[in-house]
């Protein structure tokens, strides 16, 4: 097969973390699953056979899939999943990416162990943006171990409507590492550098729940890029990413005269520190090679730079640096007109316990929900994509938000104890082809409020502000940056603050726009856009391939 056609047989496996086996869902038998590589412009065949004995369907993570929403991945929002014993050929698109993306499956809670990274290289012919190309890349792909199989966890929250019991490690490349796990010494992630060589770190946040710190021992390094995106370069001794971004950022190795050995650690960070947290620390090894033998006995050294578990100024400072790169090959293109502004609260909440439950183990007896303007969204019994193309009718209401948020002070802490109950919906808005939008993402102070990584299918977009307490559009929008915001895909929206993003709906299809916390995602913190056909040709959705699975 050629280099842009891909297998991957989904199957159970055995696998043992923290002296543990359990049976996990893995591609190819690998845990992370194999990395896809592509050019810009490129197109990538991913057939995807179905072995396990549950329905799945893969993802790909910031792919624009331009008027290709058939192949976008999420289960009953584009498409029915593929059933156990069956397949589906998957038309990856990429278009302006460039950098690192993931892919991963996008139904229930299997991408916990179903994911690996995309790497997205320069046309044939131009090159990275850098002043010092890479010697060698190194994926670092964060992720989180349960000891329990994670398809129980879902199954326990959907029943009981409590929350979700905290991973048992925090993961690099799938390994806790032996700092805090001696337990996993055995599997610890180590790469070999060599002095004054460049390397390309390629990190993606594939956790369902834990934005992470992650640092390198005595090294700083220049952060380049995020979400498939160049990034204006600055240097630092820490990152921040939320589930589902990635960071692009360059190591030189220089350091290594009295360690040889230094960790690489990815440390939670939570912005409620009324939740629950894994606050332990994964670790990997970056080692010398060459080195002499006198340092290589010492243990390695620690990275001291790693922000303590809730400290929320390191992650804002952090996210404040980024920047796009604006050069005469790279160019920023921020609408400087907005058609339709949206303010979107995002909260977590209650329900009520229904069915035959009295009472729930979630707050006061209810039922966690989490909400998008006061609705939690509901998945619909057949993809909406189908619904939508078809005109099948009753399978989802056009009117997001049904209605404009009421205003309250969103961020009050007055708010934390109030037991604010949303209501369920498969409510979509749909929006004309190149209709510029502008979301604001509001946090609120409902059950405490917490921060949110906002994700947005079938677009990147620009985040033009940022700030605290609630968005005042008569003081907010003076400070917006429309000169060289950084384009993503999630953004990391903070604890009590918004975000504010734009982009230009050029894209038809069905995009589905959610909190990249896996148990806020099923708990329903999603909507959808669909984009409508524009007038020319090349403005038109595509046809639905033959082979889509039904449900
Ligand atoms: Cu990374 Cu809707 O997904
Ligand atoms: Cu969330």
């Amino acid at each position: 097969s050629s280099a842009n056609h891909y297998d991957f047989f989904i199957k159970e496996m055995e696998a043992t973390r923290l002296c543990h086996e359990k049976t996990i869902l893995a591609v190819n038998g690998q845990f992370p699953g194999p990395t896809i590589y592509a050019r810009k412009g490129d197109a990538v065949v991913v057939n995807v056979f179905n072995h396990g004995r549950k329905n799945i369907t893969l993802h790909w993570h910031g792919v624009k899939q331009p008027r290709n929403p058939w192949h976008d991945g999420p289960a009953y929002i584009t498409q029915c999943p593929i059933q156990p014993g069956s397949n589906f050929t998957y038309r990856v698109i990429f278009s302006e990416e460039e950098g690192t993306l993931w892919w991963h499956a996008h139904s229930d809670f299997d991408r916990a162990t179903v994911h690996g990274a995309i790497v997205v290289y320069p046309k044939h012919g131009s090159a990275y943006p850098y002043t010092k190309p890479p010697h060698k890349e190194i994926p670092i792909i964060l992720g989180e171990w349960w000891n329990a199989g994670v398809q129980q966890l879902l199954e326990e929250t959907q029943r009981t409507g409590g929350d979700v019991n905290i991973s048992d490690a925090n993961t690099i490349n799938g390994e806790p590492g032996d700092l805090m796990f001696p337990c996993s010494k055995k599997g610890t992630f180590r790469t070999l550098v060599e002095h004054g060589k460049t390397y390309l770190l390629r990190v993606i946040n594939a956790g369902l729940t834990n934005e992470m710190f992650f640092a390198v021992a005595g090294h700083r390094i220049t952060v380049v890029g995020t979400d498939g995106s160049y990034l204006e370069p600055f240097s630092t001794d820490y990152i921040m990413i939320s589930p589902g971004q990635t960071m692009d950022a360059l190591l030189v190795a220089t350091e290594g005269v009295d360690s040889s050995r230094f960790y690489m650690a990815a440390r939670t960070f939570a912005s409620n520190t009324n939740i629950p947290v894994d606050n332990t620390t994964a670790t990997a090894i970056l080692e010398y090679a060459n080195a002499p033998p006198s340092t290589s006995a010492a243990p390695p050294e620690y990275p001291n730079a790693l922000p303590a578990v809730n400290d929320t100024d390191a992650a804002t400072a952090y996210t404040a640096q980024l920047r796009s790169l604006v050069t005469k090959d790279h160019h920023v293109d921020v609408p400087a007109h907005v058609d339709e502004r949206m303010l979107v609260t995002i909260s977590v909440n209650l329900l009520p316990c229904g069915g035959t439950n009295k009472t729930c183990s979630g707050p006061t007896g209810n039922r966690f929900a989490a909400s998008m303007n006061n609705v939690s969204f509901v998945n619909p019994a057949i993809d909406i994509l189908d619904a939508y193309y078809y005109s099948i009718g009753g399978v989802y209401d056009p009117d997001f938000p049904n209605k404009p948020p009421i205003f309250f002070n969103f961020t009050d802490p007055g708010l934390l104890n109030q037991s604010l109950f949303t209501e369920r919906g498969t409510e979509v808005k749909v929006l004309e082809y190149g209709t510029v939008v502008e979301v604001v993402f509001q946090d609120t102070a409902i059950l405490g409020g917490e921060s949110h990584p906002m994700h947005l299918h079938g677009f990147s977009f620009y985040v033009v502000g940022q700030g605290f307490g609630n968005f005042d559009s008569n003081k907010d929008l003076a400070t917006y940056n429309l000169v060289n915001p950084p384009y993503q895909n999630t953004v990391f929206v903070p604890q009590a603050g918004w975000v504010a993003i734009r982009f230009r709906a050029t894209n038809p299809g069905v995009w589905f726009m959610h909190c990249h916390i896996e148990r806020h995602t099923v708990w329903g913190m999603d909507t959808v856009f669909i984009v409508k056909d524009g007038k020319a040709p090349d403005a038109k959705m595509m046809r639905p391939p033959p082979d889509m699975p039904r449900c």
